[in-house]
Order: C-alpha cells, then structure tokens, then sequence
C-alpha cells in the first residue's frame, strides 16, 4: 500500500529533486543582461543533498499514520493539493502540513542557488520535519520522541561534515510546519507529555527553524504565515481576485469561522458564540444586514474546504481570530484574502509572531485589538467596539489589508514573471532567514 499514484509526485518534482542547485548554471551562462535575473549578493542559498528517508519517502508512506489522516489526498500540485475544482487556477485544497512540501518545490527554483557550499550564505535542508514527526506525534515511536531529529544531526555531522562545520549549523534552516510547541518537549520529560523535542536539543539550537507559530520567548525558530487554499499563477489571477474582494458587499459586521466555543468554562470563543446568538436584534445595524454571523467548522469540516468559508469572510467587514489550542489560526491569513478585517484578541496571535511578513507598527492600521480578558470577565461587547468605528476608518483598514495581501500568500510554483515582482511569503521568508543569519554571524564572532 505504499504505492502513490504518479499524479502526487510528479515526474517534474523527481526532476527537479535529483538536479537540484543546477540553477547557478543558468544564472551564470546567461550572457545578456536582463533585469529579471536576481541579484545574488549575499542571497546564495545551497540546499543539502539528504537521502530520501527524510523528505521523499515521508511523502509515499502518507497513509501510514493510523491515528492521523490520510494526507494522500493533500499531495497533487505539488502540496498544493487538490483543485476545488477542476477549472479554478488559484484555488486549492490545501493542508497546513503540506508547507514543508510546498516551500521545498518553491525552493527549487529560487534564482540564487549555488551547488558549492563554501560560496552559500544559506544552507536549506530539505526535511519534512513536521511529516516526519507524525510517527512520534501520532505512531509507533510516540514514546520515543526525544530521537526526533537525531538521524538527521547524525547525517549532517558523518556526510561531509564540512558542510555544517563551517559555521556550526548557524548558516542551515529548515521549514517545520506546525506550531513549535509540537516540537518542544522538553527532554527527559517523564512521563512524555505532547510533542517531539527537536527544537530542544542542543544540536539543533544553532539551526534556524521557519514554523507556523514561535514560542512566546525568542528561540531558534520564526513564524511564517500558515499556508492559505489561494495560490494564483499570475499577476492577472492575484488583481482579479483582489479587485473582487475590494468591490464585495459587506453585508454582516462581524463574522467568527471556526469551532470550539461550547465549553462550560469560559472562554473567548464561548462569548463570541454567546455573543453572536444573544445579540440584542432591535439595535441599530447601521446598514448591515446582520451584525454577527458564525461558520461553524467544528470537527475539521472547513479545513480543505475553502468555498465554506471564503464566501461569508467576503461579505463580512471583521473577520474574528480568537486563540484556540494554541494562539494562532490559518483562518487569520484567509481573512487577508477575503479584506475582511482581522480582530485580535492577544498579541500571541499574530503581532509578536509574523513579524517579518506583517510589520508589528502597522496593526492599528489593518486590524483590531481587544485584549481577551476584557470580553470574557469583564462583559465587554466586541460588538459594541466594532460598531463604535467609523465606515471610513472601516475601509481605510480594509484597503491596508488588501495591499499586505501579497505578502502572506504562497504563490504558485511556477507562475509567471510579472507576479514573481511581487514579494509573497516564500520570498520573505527567505529574506528574513538570510538576514537573521547574517546577524547570527555577527553574534558568534563576537562571542
Ligand atoms: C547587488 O547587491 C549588493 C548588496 O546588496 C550591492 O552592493 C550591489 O551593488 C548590487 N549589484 C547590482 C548589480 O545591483
Ligand atoms: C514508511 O513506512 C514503512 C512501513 O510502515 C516503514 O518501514 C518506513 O520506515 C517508513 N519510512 C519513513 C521514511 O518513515
Ligand atoms: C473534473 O476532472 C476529473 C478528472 O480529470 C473528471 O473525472 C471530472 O469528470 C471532471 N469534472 C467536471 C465537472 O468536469
Ligand atoms: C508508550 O508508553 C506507555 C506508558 O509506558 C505505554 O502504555 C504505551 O503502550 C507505549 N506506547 C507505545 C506505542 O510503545
Ligand atoms: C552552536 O554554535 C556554538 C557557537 O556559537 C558552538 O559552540 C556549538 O558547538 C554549535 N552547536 C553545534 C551542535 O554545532
Ligand atoms: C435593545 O436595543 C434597543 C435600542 O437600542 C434598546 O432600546 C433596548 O433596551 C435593548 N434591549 C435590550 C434587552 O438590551
């Protein structure tokens, strides 16, 4: 059953895997000047050749977590996953997990790849980090999960070993995608509690790690955006979209996409459920046809499932991002597509996380913050805050929203010149990991 059908690894990504860090070649032997070639001072990045335990083989054995989904259905496109439907070319059933994937293929044709360690700036493993945790999240090896990482330490320490020694693994970076939290128990915990323990081991604190949300105290690891179901192909495909969200009619104030909330015990997500059921519907609408509208997501129904979702977040001014098991949402980045103005309920959930992608002194301008604690023991109405804010201001924040839009999608792999211009959250990442090492240098010799 280990079998996977030709459409999930295509022949182009086999390609492509086994002629990796060719790309300098074409750089170099382009004779004619061109505007569009990069300029690669100090942006050469060279990706470690690791045996196919580590990426490719995670990916075929996708139906082998009994405890997990099958996420077979998650690979075609590259991790994009599934068309939602067949004539879309932006939009995709794509999982969260599958950025690993997804940023490896995007990896493969960065302009600045160089097959010679010694002139990199940047060493990229390719390691399905986060895929290859389900075994010890989810599988046999759940007792087992402070060895998460050690193959890999072992491979990079015996298989020229020069590779790391040149700056002790303070020039690597890898992509996890899940939050850190499922990769920081702490080691020798007994018994195990949740998670595997690679970012708490010592042979790992030098490498940068890029996860889908950052501990609350600065560690190895950056958040990047979650991947979102929207990854255009061109630049026409983006300003269509974009236009349409500008133009769609708000028809609901707010709007909560998500689950949870039916606990006893209070919680952000129980008022905003309480909220949105008990609201007092003789007040004022001030042109809305309603002022609180709930997707109910529960038990995972929205996750592949954009059209759920995208549709209300387009006809809502807010769109609420309360903290669940862990503080940050994908559903926070999808807003961004709708122009459907993010509310914050602690900083944890994007300010003090995506600092790269999201500028932390431009919140005011595309968001909304009320503090949890106000609403949940205090009686403070979110409604009341939002129906307390001017329209203009309303679309001023929603303009701003619009225009960071580019900034946290994953475009397509692949897609044309003209959007490659814009910076989308691959590219800044990228960026961000090449300056933080280069500043990483700086502290070691120091030191
Ligand atoms: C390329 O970038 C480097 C450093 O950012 C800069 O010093 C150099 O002038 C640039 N070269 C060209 C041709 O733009
Ligand atoms: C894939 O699954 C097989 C069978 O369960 C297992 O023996 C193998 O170690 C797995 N490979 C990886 C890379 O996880
Ligand atoms: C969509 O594509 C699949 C596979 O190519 C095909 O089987 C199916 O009939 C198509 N559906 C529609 C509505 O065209
Ligand atoms: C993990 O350890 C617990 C407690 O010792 C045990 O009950 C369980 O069977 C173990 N699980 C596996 C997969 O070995
Ligand atoms: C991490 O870097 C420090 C120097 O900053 C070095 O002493 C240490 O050995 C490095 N760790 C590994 C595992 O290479
Ligand atoms: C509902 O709103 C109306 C108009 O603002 C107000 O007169 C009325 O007292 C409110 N009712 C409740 C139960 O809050």
């Amino acid at each position: 059953m280990v079998s996977i059908p030709s459409i999930v690894l295509p022949t182009i990504f086999l390609l492509l895997l086994q002629s990796t860090n060719s790309h300098q070649n074409l750089i170099l032997s382009n004779s004619d000047p061109d505007p569009t070639v990069a300029n690669c001072t100090h942006r050469w990045i060279h990706i470690r050749r690791l045996p196919s335990r580590f990426n490719l083989d995670l990916l075929s054995n996708c139906s082998q977590y009994p405890l997990f989904d099958n996420f077979c259905p998650y690979l075609p496109n590259n991790g994009l996953g599934q068309k939602t439907h067949n004539r879309s070319h932006s939009w995709f059933r794509t999982d969260s997990l599958m950025l690993e994937f997804i940023f490896h293929r995007r990896m493969l044709e960065y302009p600045c790849l160089t097959p010679n360690p010694d002139l990199a700036d940047a060493v990229y493993l390719p390691y399905f980090a986060g895929i290859d945790a389900l075994r010890y999240l989810y599988g046999p090896n759940v007792n087992a999960s402070a060895d998460h990482g050690l193959d890999l330490f072992d491979f990079l320490k015996d298989d020229n070993p020069r590779i790391w020694a040149r700056h002790a693994g303070h020039d690597h970076f890898l992509v996890m995608a899940r939050p850190a939290w499922d990769f920081s128990q702490p080691l020798g915990h007994d018994p195990p509690t949740w998670g595997t323990s690679f970012l708490e081991l010592p042979e790992f604190f030098n490498v940068t790690a890029l996860t889908l949300e950052a501990r609350a105290w600065p560690w190895q690891e950056q958040a990047i955006p979650y991947p979102t179901s929207f990854h255009p192909p061109s630049l026409a495909f983006l300003e269509s979209w974009i236009r349409r969200a500008r133009r769609s009619r708000r028809s609901a104030l707010m709007l909560f996409a998500g689950g949870g909330g039916f606990s006893a015990t209070p919680n952000i997500r129980r008022s905003i459920r309480t909220e949105c059921e008990n609201y007092n519907a003789t007040q004022t609408l001030d042109g809305y046809a309603k002022l609180c509208e709930v997707v109910d997501c529960s038990n995972g129904v929205c996750e592949h499932d954009p059209v759920r979702y995208m549709r209300p977040m387009l006809q809502a001014s807010f769109c609420l991002q309360p903290p669940g098991d862990t503080p940050t949402r994908r559903s926070t980045f999808d807003s961004f597509l709708a122009g459907c103005v993010p509310v914050f309920f602690e900083d944890m959930s994007a300010k003090s996380q995506y600092k790269w992608h999201l500028p932390e002194e431009m919140y005011g301008k595309f968001s909304v913050f009320i503090p949890k604690e106000e609403v949940v023991f205090k009686g403070l109405r979110i409604l009341d805050v939002l129906m307390g804010i001017p329209r203009a201001r309303v679309k001023m924040m929603r303009e701003k929203v619009l225009e960071l839009m580019p900034r946290v999608i994953y475009r397509r792999h692949e897609s044309s010149l003209g959007l490659k211009t814009k910076k989308d959250a691959f590219d800044i990442a990228v960026e961000g990991t090449l300056q933080r090492i280069k500043s990483r240098h700086k502290e070691v010799a120091v030191e």
